[in-house]
């Protein structure tokens, strides 16, 4: 199991049988060693760097009816918001003072704000913050749309692929969305000049080991600057409601492997980690994540923003939190810094 770890790091790249053989198979010695190599591959381009996003949820409106998400259209119970552009400068006003200089815009895919107001809404914050990047993560769109949100000032964007095997992408959406969009989109975004995320949920219902390689295979290929990959959790509200959540560990295990695949990725330890676990961001580092994402939400509306289950930090301050995180993570031999946190060629 070592040498295919030692391939990965000499390659960059392994064959679906290696992956499934890795995912099948993991265990805690080989976690050590392969977390121990990820650590030292973030080390020569990141440091004990810690990158910190402001995620602003500004709309809970969607479109799309995605089985394992809480704020899916066919989610009736569940009151909708729409920040105002002056509330989003609002928190990125609290943001900037605090030290973030990403703001990530995450949302449903929400007819209700148009490109015309996402466009209006990017150059406002490029034009009070132009130290800052700012991150869309507002579903699939036109490639025209992509275009004018990159041209409006738009730095990055984060678009998961869900999973990369079609059968599986059918269990997990309805008919209207399909896989091939999805990676359309990702091409669309990669081309247009974006740094691009993908990601996945690990343990979504259906995934296989099989499915599982299916996406580091993509990963390899597509070669994104950003991977998010956290846990599923089921969300009460949803069809998924009463399948097993994801494991804490296998996530732990792929954030390692992906950091040796790329290793001048940024690679976010995700809410949902920290959701399962007390200290899954700190051991999101430990496997070689370099990126936290903090809330800027208001905390009004936070409880409105529930993908899932048990999300933490819904009443946390942002500054209290961001307090929090900078201890936890100094204690845990890393630093939070004031910076754009961009990619880093090779
Ligand atoms: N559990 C974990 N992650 C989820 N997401 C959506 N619903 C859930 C859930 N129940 C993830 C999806 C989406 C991202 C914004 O959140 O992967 O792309």
């Amino acid at each position: 199991m070592r040498e295919l770890v030692d391939k990965l790091q000499e390659e960059r790249r392994l064959e679906k049988q290696e992956w499934i053989c890795l995912i099948q198979d993991r265990n805690e010695s080989l976690d050590e060693y392969i977390f121990e190599k990820a650590r030292s591959e973030r080390e020569l381009y990141y440091g004990n760097k810690v990158y910190i996003r402001g995620l602003i949820e500004f709309t809970n409106y969607c479109k799309n009816d995605c089985y394992y998400c809480g704020i899916r259209r066919s989610n009736k119970k569940l009151e909708r918001y729409r920040l105002t552009e002056s509330q989003i400068l609002d928190c990125c006003d609290i943001g900037y003072e605090l030290g973030f200089r990403t703001f990530v815009l995450q949302g449903g895919e929400d007819g209700g704000y148009t490109d015309e107001k996402i466009v209006h809404l990017v150059q406002s914050m490029k034009a009070l913050y132009p130290d800052c990047a700012v991150t869309l993560s507002i579903g699939e769109k036109k490639k025209e749309s992509y275009e004018a949100f990159f041209q409006a000032g738009a730095d990055r964007y984060l678009l998961r692929h869900e999973t990369a095997n079609a059968n599986h992408y059918r269990k997990l959406h309805p008919e209207e969305l399909t896989l091939e969009n999805r990676i359309q989109c990702l091409m669309n975004l990669k081309e247009i000049g974006y740094q691009t995320g993908c990601g996945f949920m690990v343990g979504s219902p259906y995934q296989t080991a099989d499915t599982l390689a299916e996406d580091m295979m993509f990963i390899q290929n597509f070669q994104p600057h950003m991977v998010g990959i956290g846990p599923f959790i089921p969300h009460h509200q949803t069809p998924f409601a009463d399948m097993e959540g994801g494991s804490v560990e296998l996530t732990l295990t792929l954030l390692g492997l992906l950091r040796i695949m790329i290793p001048n990725l940024l690679l976010p330890a995700t809410t949902a980690l920290g959701t399962l676990h007390p200290r899954g961001r700190e051991r999101g580092m430990a496997a070689g994540a370099n990126v936290v994402m903090p809330n800027l939400s208001p905390i009004d509306v936070r409880e409105k923003y529930l993908l899932y289950d048990n999300k933490i930090c819904t009443g946390d301050e942002a500054a209290e939190s961001l307090q929090h995180l900078k201890q936890t993570m100094k204690d845990a031999g890393y630093e939070v810094v004031t910076s754009r946190g961009d990619f880093i060629h090779k």
